[in-house]
């Protein structure tokens, strides 16, 4: 009698939906056991607690990508987060690791505004007004696809994330004269601004226009050329939300993430990014007082995290972010107790054509932060 070899079919994910809390934080812990220390979870300070409590590291974009960079043992990493972050994870792993999203429909609407066909389009029109190669830098936020960083990568150009973004500007203005920043116009501005670039140096590209809505003067003249891209997020914090806790709560300190519009930033008292945010708030002196501009699930866990502190969200309205919050437990329960059947669901893998050079650009990133 001839014996069949059985490959392990994929468990659905609907199932899971059919479990009580506990019985998916069962799930979730006995998977992780089982797996070891063949597995890490990283989870990015947007995730909901639920998913959050089970991240062997914690942190903002550049902390993850560290994190994921060190890994060399791990033989699958899960990342907790949205696309990019698990594209980038998949850049600085090892050959023998696997990346695993648990959600593919986490995404990041900010980085869907930039694609390669109008940044290429865009260098291009660029090159009908000066040099590009020898002129402008290409930067992009972390926050965008593989291909954008393999662009940076071959043109010269660099990564950035919200917590090194000032050093990378430093980087690129000592080697030529103008940056491309994309896809964040937000990022960029708040960012060169406090380098003192003035707004008159400043110009914003309109993807949709042609030479980006510009005169080739204003495009001559320019030190940075911003995407017209922005966060649905923090675009949802405006200046009377600070305005409103100057004048009722006394003493109050306003934090926002860099992302959030000019006319925020320049009224906050601090900005930064979502791990400086955490740490500032948490290492605060008690009883000190604080309005927290970012991502909901990250203000309400500093504020169970903090009882000894007001804080509060900054915005009357709900700033969650959509795309993180489809990491729900049911997708990391399924996702674990796939790869504990032997089953690798979503895994997140960078076309081969785009690997090297993208790579590089974050490892221009890391080198210089
Ligand atoms: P951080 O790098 O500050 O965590 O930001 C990532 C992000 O997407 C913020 O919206
Ligand atoms: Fe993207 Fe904004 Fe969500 Fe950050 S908060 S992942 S920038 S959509």
């Amino acid at each position: 009698m001839s014996t069949v070899a059985l490959t392990p079919r994929e468990i659905p994910v609907d199932l899971f939906y059919n479990l009580s809390p506990d019985e998916l934080d069962r799930s979730i812990a006995d998977s992780r056991a089982a797996l070891g220390r063949r597995l890490v979870i990283l989870g990015h300070n947007y995730q909901q607690d639920g998913v959050y409590k089970f991240a062997d590291f914690k942190g903002d974009s550049l902390m993850l990508s560290r994190r994921a960079a060190e890994q060399t043992d791990a033989e699958f990493i899960i990342f907790c987060g949205v696309h990019f972050m698990a594209e980038v994870a998949d850049l600085l792993c090892r050959p023998h690791q696997t990346v695993i999203l648990p959600d593919m429909a986490a995404g990041c609407s900010m980085a869907d505004m930039a694609d390669i066909e109008s940044v290429e389009r865009a260098w291009e029109e660029l090159a009908g007004i000066l040099d590009p190669d020898e002129q402008v830098t290409p930067v992009t936020y972390i926050n965008s696809a593989a291909d954008l960083k393999a662009f940076c990568g071959r043109h010269g150009g660099i990564v950035c994330t919200s917590s090194n973004a000032r050093k990378i500007l430093d980087w690129t203005f000592a080697r030529r004269p103008k940056v491309l920043f994309f896809p964040d116009q937000h990022l960029g501005r708040n960012t060169s601004k406090r380098m003192g670039i003035p707004a008159d140096r400043m110009i914003l590209w309109d993807p949709a226009q042609e030479n980006g809505g510009n005169s080739a003067e204003a495009v001559r003249n320019a030190a940075m050329i911003l995407w017209k891209g922005f966060c649905s997020v923090h675009q949802m914090f405006a200046p009377a939300h600070v305005d409103h806790f100057r004048a009722t709560v006394p003493g109050v300190q306003v934090i926002v993430h860099p992302e959030c519009r000019e006319e925020v930033v320049d009224k906050a008292d601090l900005v930064g990014s979502t791990e400086y945010i955490i740490r500032t708030v948490t290492a605060a002196p008690p009883g000190t007082a604080w309005a927290v501009g970012t991502e909901l699930n990250l203000v309400n866990r500093l504020k169970t995290d903090n009882p000894d502190k007001q804080v509060h969200f900054l915005c009357p309205t709900v700033c969650v972010c959509s795309t993180m919050y489809r990491i729900d437990q049911q997708h990391l329960a399924w996702a674990l107790e796939n790869l504990r059947d032997g089953v690798v669901v979503n895994r997140i893998r960078v076309p081969d054509e785009d690997r090297e050079m993208a790579k590089l650009a974050l490892d221009r990133m890391l080198e210089v932060s």
